[in-house]
């Protein structure tokens, strides 16, 4: 019997072929995957990305909440026409401290990895009231209570504690003053602000809602949508090399 013959095993007896298409699968799936857990080169070293501040990942909390991934994805593939609408391809490293992570891949609306800086603050706040009071034709829901909610900063020491253990260096004096920095971040000129900046020197002091009474789930989330896709600074890799 010559070694090809063997094979009418398989051929004949599909329970065999089952046990050898899981053997092979396996192999395959150990050899492209196992590699990815110890190559240091799977996350590149990237300048720049640092830890969420809790007023961003408030924000990323209420965007989750809010369903928006159904619709948004955030990750720019690396091909042409994706470089061209929405700015260099996304790497590993910028969202090395998502948990979880919110590529997606459902675009009913455009991906918004790279949106932060894209529009004003007071386009977002107008566009996420009533989206068609900017773009008359959108089909986004609007979300006009998060202007009136206040945002919730109790156990936001919890959330970063819990975003530590999963592997982000926040540092215990951040945890600790987790929900004081909440504040912070969107009170500009305050002691609570100059504190902030101490702890998160890259992070943007702002009042993001445009309303100096109160910190709302709308000042949470436009911080955290003016943030995608800004952390690292693309000028010194953009050049024409990396659209061909
Ligand atoms: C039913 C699908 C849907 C949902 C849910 C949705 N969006 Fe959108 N979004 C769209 C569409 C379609 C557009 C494009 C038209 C427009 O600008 O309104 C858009 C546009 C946007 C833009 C402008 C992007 C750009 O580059 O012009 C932002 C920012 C945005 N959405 C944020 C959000 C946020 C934040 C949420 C959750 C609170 C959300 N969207 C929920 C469909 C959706």
């Amino acid at each position: 019997m010559s070694l090809w013959s063997k094979h009418q095993i398989f051929e004949k007896n599909s329970f065999v072929l089952l046990i050898g298409i899981l053997v092979m699968v396996s192999i395959g799936g150990l050899v492209e995957i196992a590699p990815l857990f110890y190559l240091k080169s799977t996350i590149e070293e990237t300048e720049g990305v640092r830890p969420y501040t809790p007023l961003e990942l408030a924000g990323r909390n209420i965007y989750i909440r809010e369903g928006c991934y159904l619709c948004h994805s955030q990750m720019v593939r690396p091909m042409r026409d994706e470089m061209e609408r929405y700015g260099h391809f996304s790497l590993a490293a910028e969202s090395m401290y998502d948990h979880p992570f919110q590529w997606g891949s459902k675009r009913t609306g455009p991906d918004l990895a790279r949106v932060g800086g894209k529009y004003s603050d007071d386009w977002h706040v107008e566009h996420l009231i009533d989206p068609r009071a900017v773009v008359p034709t959108s089909i986004m829901p609007g979300y006009p209570f998060l202007a009136e909610t206040r945002l919730d900063t109790r156990g936001m020491g919890d959330h970063l504690t819990a975003n530590s253990i999963v592997g982000v260096p926040y540092t215990e004096e951040q945890i600790a003053s987790a929900s004081a920095d909440i504040l912070g971040q969107a009170m500009p000129d305050t002691d609570a602000a100059d504190a902030f900046m101490e702890r998160y020197p890259s992070a943007v002091v702002r009042d993001y809602d445009g309303n100096p009474k109160a910190v709302t789930e709308m000042d949470a989330l436009v911080a955290y949508l003016q943030m995608l896709g800004t952390m690292v600074d693309f000028s010194i890799y953009d050049d024409k090399a990396n659209l061909r």
